[in-house]
């Protein structure tokens, strides 16, 4: 680098203002795109190419001969990853690296609460700042489409409104740190067994109208600065380079304008990469995926194999320009951003933030009156469960955290109540990823029997189990098994319940189960890998110090055959190995996804969609409904009172159903969501705006969003299976709205 820019580059990295000298390309006054061009017209092409793929794990160069920084990213979602080495997977052992780990990402969807969205964001960003990364690789917003993916915990549910509406908060609050999201993982991985290379087959109606409208948020209304590709294939490419994902859809119909990162391995193919849509390659091995191997950086397909083919003029410059006017926008947005504030890490403030997004993550499903657990009445508490004590900041795959504090939720009920014993119940081992621990049945079954036999001389039993983050559990790179709870848990809780009726069940899980003893048991919680705050969150809770507003953010089907992806053989889940070709599957209940699958083929869920309980009630009032003059709207405002003796908080919800189409469309679908807060006595009113984008579908022949004149319900309800009231509305042939 030459002395001049050398002194410029120091200059504007010290906040110094720009002389007459400064290059353009270093002038923070001047616009992005003009700042890009001039980097771009100084660079060579061996520059371009060193952008475009990692030199480490989990960094890629910069320009270094230009004072261009590096980038440095980091895991995501739920918090800054522990460093990681420069060339393999082992944790460095780094002792500043210790973090806030917030609660998973399926719990800030149970939320419904935008703005703990943006307080995620915002405090995840502050503690990647204090980490100096530059790219947090999160949030994620695949659907969850069946019970069994081991990554749902890092997803925001089954409905694609919802995912959509609670990433966009979080994305631009963590950007406004200077750290920028990587959106993951575009598209269509939906499930982790054989997540490298499975082909999905999916309508374009399904497509658009389930898999990609969160993504499609996430870029236009959040401006993601980096989106990452997914392992999958679809119609035969893989996602990292993909034509239609990146070129058409993403960057031709959502103008999207930031860098496409692949997943960890994710790239597969020179030429696809040279022209499909990647701009940063990482991870990639020669042998696999994940496994280490003498693969230098200089190999990777957007490496010297790449720069092969510039020289030999296989493909054009302009793909190159192309990706490095990405990665430079992404730099300047980040490494380069001289307004982005100073971090920290693990401050009250940021307890406080997590604290906050747990207690009203937490779901109330069943509760006969048992609950709140009042700790004058009951003295006397056994808490039985293994994830009671279990650090779940851990396992689980590339979310691993290295929190500084995990607050236990049985250390946290110990705090709550006079007198707490604690029997495991079962145990397990710590097995991440393809790796598996079978416990022996005698262990398990002596633990049971300890449990059992100590349940009936208290004047309450808190059951905290449910899955965890071992390998085949929630956990990336393996599915499932099963959708029964593991370590025969279900014969543990029916035979807690039946030494001590005073029984609540309150499970951890990022993902859906069986409960064959929910009629046996009176109060029943759902929960989630709550991260720092687990056992604070979790007390109070079931002592009534705070009371739960947490909807489920996806359905709890009775049975797993009651899922849409499990109806359709193994086509549809988990796919066919079709030998050569890699194993391939179709989504072949199309766009009945979730609840639209339940209430459409009337198979009702256990706990539906939206679905949760308060220790307070709320009533409903009658919607009143406007049409706004020019006929482009309806008003519709609905008052909710709390009837109850405590404040709480409700999210009421605006489904709206088409009652006749020229093609099969879903019962209702979500629409809007308001969360209120309530003292008791007191009314408010849920307030939502209705429009013609609300009434479409996706026409597969005309390629485009689709309402067709007719009547319509607008439903308001309190889940997805409990609509309070329904307005019914018309849309004239003149494409206006009507009463
Ligand atoms: C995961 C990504 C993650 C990456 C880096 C991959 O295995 O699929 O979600 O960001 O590794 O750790």
């Amino acid at each position: 680098m030459d002395l001049r820019l050398m002194t410029s580059a120091l200059a504007v990295a010290l906040g110094i203002s720009a002389s007459a000298s400064t290059p353009v390309y270093l002038d923070p006054e001047r616009p992005l795109e003009e700042r890009v061009d001039d980097a771009l017209s100084r660079m060579t092409l061996e520059e371009k190419v060193a952008v475009c793929h990692a030199q480490s794990k989990f960094s890629s160069p910069g320009v270094r001969r230009l004072g261009i920084p590096e980038l440095w990213m980091s895991d995501g979602p739920h918090g800054v990853r522990a460093e990681i080495n420069w060339n393999d997977w082992g944790y460095a052992g780094w002792t500043n690296d210790s973090i806030t780990a917030f609660p998973a990402l399926t719990a800030l969807a149970a939320t419904w609460n935008r703005d703990l969205a943006a307080l995620y964001g915002k405090n995840v960003g502050e503690e990647a700042r204090y980490r100096d990364k530059d790219v947090l690789l999160g949030p994620g917003v695949n659907i969850y489409r069946t019970p069994l993916n081991g990554r749902n915990f890092e997803y925001m549910g089954e409905d694609p409104y919802l995912a959509g509406e609670m990433a966009v908060p979080y994305i631009r609050a963590l950007q406004s740190n200077g750290v920028a999201a990587c959106v993951k993982h575009f598209a269509l991985n939906n499930q982790e067994k054989w997540r490298d290379n499975i082909n999905v087959t999916v309508s374009d109606r399904a497509l658009y109208e389930i898999y990609l409208p969160a993504f499609k948020k996430a870029v236009t209304q959040g401006n993601a600065w980096s989106i990452m590709g997914a392992y999958n294939r679809y119609a035969g490419e893989h996602c990292c380079h993909n034509a239609r994902l990146l070129n058409d859809i993403l960057r031709g119909e959502w103008g999207f304008d930031g860098a496409v990162i692949t997943d960890w391995g994710g790239a597969h193919d020179t030429r696809q990469a040279a022209l499909n849509g990647l701009d940063i390659e990482m991870g990639s091995f020669t042998n696999g995926l994940t496994s280490e191997s003498d693969f230098t950086y200089d190999d990777y397909y957007l490496a010297r194999p790449y720069l092969d083919m510039l020289r030999k003029g296989e493909v054009s410059d302009s793909t190159v320009t192309a990706k490095a006017r990405n990665v430079l926008r992404l730099i300047y947005r980040t490494a380069m951003n001289r307004d982005k504030p100073l971090g920290s890490v693990t401050t009250p403030e940021h307890y406080a933030a997590a604290k906050a997004i747990a207690d009203e993550s937490v779901v109330l499903l069943k509760n006969n009156g048992l609950l709140p657990l009042d700790p004058a009445r009951y003295r006397k508490v056994l808490v039985v469960g293994e994830n009671a004590v279990r650090h779940l900041n851990l396992g689980g795959g590339s979310s691993e955290l290295k929190a500084k504090d995990m607050f236990t939720p049985l250390d946290a009920i110990r705090e709550a109540f006079e007198t707490v014993d604690y029997a495991q119940g079962y145990v397990t081992g710590r097995f991440m990823y393809n790796d598996e621990d079978i416990i022996p049945q005698a262990t398990l079954d002596s633990l049971r029997q300890q449990a059992v036999d100590m349940a009936p001389d208290y004047d309450a039993v808190i059951y905290i189990g449910g899955l965890n983050k071992n390998g085949f559990q929630d956990c990336e790179a393996s599915d499932r098994r099963e959708y029964n709870l593991p370590w025969g848990q279900d014969l543990l809780i029916e035979q807690l319940a039946a030494a001590n009726p005073n029984i609540v069940v309150a499970n951890i899980t990022g993902n859906a189960y069986a409960m064959p003893w929910a009629d046996r048991v009176p109060a029943i919680v759902q929960s989630w890998y709550l991260g720092t705050m687990t056992g604070p969150a979790m007390a109070d809770m079931l002592t009534g110090k705070v009371n739960p507003s947490g909807k489920l953010p996806f359905s709890f089907p009775k049975r797993l055959e009651d899922s849409a992806a499990h109806n359709f053989g193994e086509v549809s889940y988990p796919g066919v190995d079709t030998g050569d070709e890699g194993p391939r599957q179709e989504y072949l209940e199309d766009i009945l996804v979730g609840y639209r699958w339940h209430d459409t083929k009337k198979i009702p869920a256990l706990y539906p969609f939206g679905y949760g309980l308060s220790y307070t009630t709320f009533t409903y009032g009658k919607p009143q409904v406007e049409v706004t003059t020019d006929g482009d709207a309806i008003r519709l405002t609905v008052p909710v009172t709390n009837t109850g003796a405590v404040a709480g908080k409700e999210t009421v919800q605006l489904y709206i159903g088409d009652d006749k189409a020229s093609v099969l469309r879903p019962v209702r679908e979500l629409k809007g969501f308001v969360k209120l807060s309530l003292e008791p006595g007191a009314t408010s009113a849920a307030e939502f705006v209705i429009t013609r984008d609300d009434l479409k579908f996706y026409d597969e022949s005309s390629h485009a969003w689709v309402d067709e004149p007719g009547t319509f319900k607008a439903c308001v309800a309190a889940s997805s299976a409990d609509i309070k009231s329904t307005v019914p509305f018309r849309l004239t042939t003149e494409g206006k709205l009507k009463k």
